[in-house]
């Protein structure tokens, strides 16, 4: 690995895919760093950029107020490539005018290129589906520009100004329902920024490894916040690497984890890790405090200040840990609302301001900026066993936000028991690989069955299946209904309070993952 990777700079306006453009990149094996809009023009020339990518965003670029970059980027002499919201505000500084169109485009839209001669559309088939989600559009090309693709609805679908190195597109080719997004990325990568595409995720051990080790010091000690999922394990592995014996783990049981989990995690991470694992039983602080609770955001948040509730007193007890850490990856953070301009989804639980209010110098975070899928990478580069690092995803709030309105320790034992037979049978049948997250859901809903000759009023389990790579979008796997069949037929055979199982056919988006 060289010192210092050749870097593309992103400069994110808070759109949702921001981190997938920096992940795209990553994919194509060039190093990415990620600023926000309001970056100086010196902390981006620091990054000594061989390209810039200027993110999409949910702002308009006629409002007061949107965001803009340091308008000096523009005349740094590096590839620039503007993405949706990015193509607009790089039209706008160079004086073209952005205007509604008579139609929004969102979804999967047909795009013509014009131009497949050279730049980031060279060598493309001319017709391609591209993923689109946008109002305004740049009405006139500014000087030096030429428009190189339409769509029906939009005249100027991607710009380019070959001579300055300045490239802008409408569509997504982040998405990978754009057809040919990945190949525009490497044209503009391998081409146009002349980079060399030999990074690798063994070279982000290094980096994270030096930069953990620059944040807790040579004597620093660390509390890790582990949940038994993929995230904290991979994040304990990577502190483990850095820092060593001078890391402490506490796993917190909530009581609302899947069957059987609580004694796996302890004996899958005693088995991985020699670390001090601290075993904290909480269960029944948990439900008292989400009593009566019945909207998501607030369950969240009260998950979330339990479980800080819980790492202080272990904290105490243990005596003084200098640093706290914990797996968050990057959709838990955007889907949290907290980068600068980007909405709140749901408040992920572990997501906030944890150090401050536990006493710590720092929160340690080494996955912040990654997904899933490149987590479980990094699991394999740092030698974890197969077994855990492709474990389905499971959330930190656990069940509590699989049980649609208010908690009770019957409608906990429903989806916990309605989840293990799903998930027998889902393994049983060979799919637990293919299938990337599933789950039963308690809807709330009740509803009327029969019952032997007995009028039923039951509650309604939903099964939950998808198929992703980095959780960001998701489609709906699709389990044989003859399987459908038998694990309705065992469900409201087998536990007690339910009579009716319904399949959730819905991709995120527009729906999410969970149902809170
Ligand atoms: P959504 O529901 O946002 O889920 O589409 C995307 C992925 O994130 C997981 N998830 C969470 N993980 N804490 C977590 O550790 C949370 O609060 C949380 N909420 C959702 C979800 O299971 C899916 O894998």
């Amino acid at each position: 690995m060289t010192e210092k990777p050749q870097c593309i700079l992103i400069i994110d306006f808070g759109g949702q895919y921001t981190q997938l453009i920096a992940r795209r990149v990553r994919e194509c094996g060039v190093y990415s760093m990620v600023l926000p809009y309001n970056a100086t023009l010196t902390d981006i020339k620091d990054t000594q950029p061989k390209g810039i990518i200027l993110s999409g965003g949910p702002a308009s670029i006629l409002e007061v107020g949107a965001p803009k970059v340091d308008a000096g980027i523009f005349e740094l002499g590096v590839p620039i490539l503007g993405i949706c919201y990015g193509m607009q505000l790089m039209a706008y500084t160079h004086g073209a005018p952005i205007e509604q169109g008579e139609q929004r485009e969102y979804g999967r839209i047909t795009v013509t290129m014009d131009d497949t001669s050279t730049g980031i559309l060279n060598g493309l088939k001319t017709e391609s589906q591209c993923w689109m989600s946008h109002t305004y559009q740049v009405a006139k090309v500014p000087n030096g520009f030429h428009a190189v693709a339409h769509t029906v609805n939009c005249p100027i679908a991607a710009m380019a100004n070959p001579e300055k190195k300045l490239y802008g597109v409408q569509f997504h080719p982040e998405v990978t329902h754009t057809e040919q997004g990945t190949l525009m990325l490497q044209s503009f990568l391998k081409d146009i920024c002349n980079v060399a595409c030999n990074w690798s995720m063994e070279a982000y051990v290094d980096i994270a490894v030096r930069q953990i080790r620059n944040q807790v010091g040579d004597n620093g000690t660390v509390l890790l916040g582990l949940s038994g999922g993929v995230d904290s394990a991979v994040a304990a592995a990577l502190l483990y690497r850095a820092i060593g014996s001078r890391l402490t783990c506490v796993y917190v049981d909530h009581g609302f984890m899947r069957a059987g989990e609580s004694d796996q995690v302890v004996e899958i991470f005693t088995k991985t890790f020699p670390v001090e694992l601290i075993h904290a039983q909480a269960e029944k602080r948990f439900f008292a405090d989400l009593k009566g609770v019945t909207e998501p955001e607030e369950k969240r948040k009260i998950i979330g200040r339990d479980f800080v509730e819980v790492f202080k007193e272990e904290a105490k007890k243990l005596g003084k840990r200098d640093h706290f850490a914990q797996g968050t990856i990057y959709p838990d953070v955007i889907e949290s609302g907290k980068v600068k301009g980007s909405a709140v989804i749901k408040s992920h639980h572990n997501v906030g301001g944890l150090p401050k209010e536990l006493g710590f110098e720092s929160l340690v975070e080494p996955l912040r900026m990654l997904f899933k899928d490149e987590v479980r990478k990094l699991g394999i580069a740092l030698g974890l066993p197969e077994s855990l690092v492709y474990r389905q995803p499971f959330p930190g709030p656990g069940l509590a936000i699989r049980v649609i309105g208010e908690l009770t320790p019957e409608k906990v034992r429903i989806v916990r028991e309605s989840d293990s037979i799903l998930r027998e049978e889902i393994a049983a049948a060979g799919m637990d690989r293919s299938i990337s997250q599933y789950f039963t859901v308690l809807t709330g809903a009740r509803s009327v069955g029969v019952m032997g000759d007995e009028r039923t009023y039951d509650y309604a389990v939903a099964i939950r299946a998808v198929t992703t790579d980095d959780f960001m979008t998701a489609d709906v796997a699709k389990i044989p209904y003859e399987l459908l069949g038998k694990i309705a037929g065992r469900i409201v055979g087998e536990v007690d309070g339910c009579n009716r199982v319904l399949y959730d056919i819905t991709t995120k988006p527009p729906a999410s993952i969970e149902w809170e």
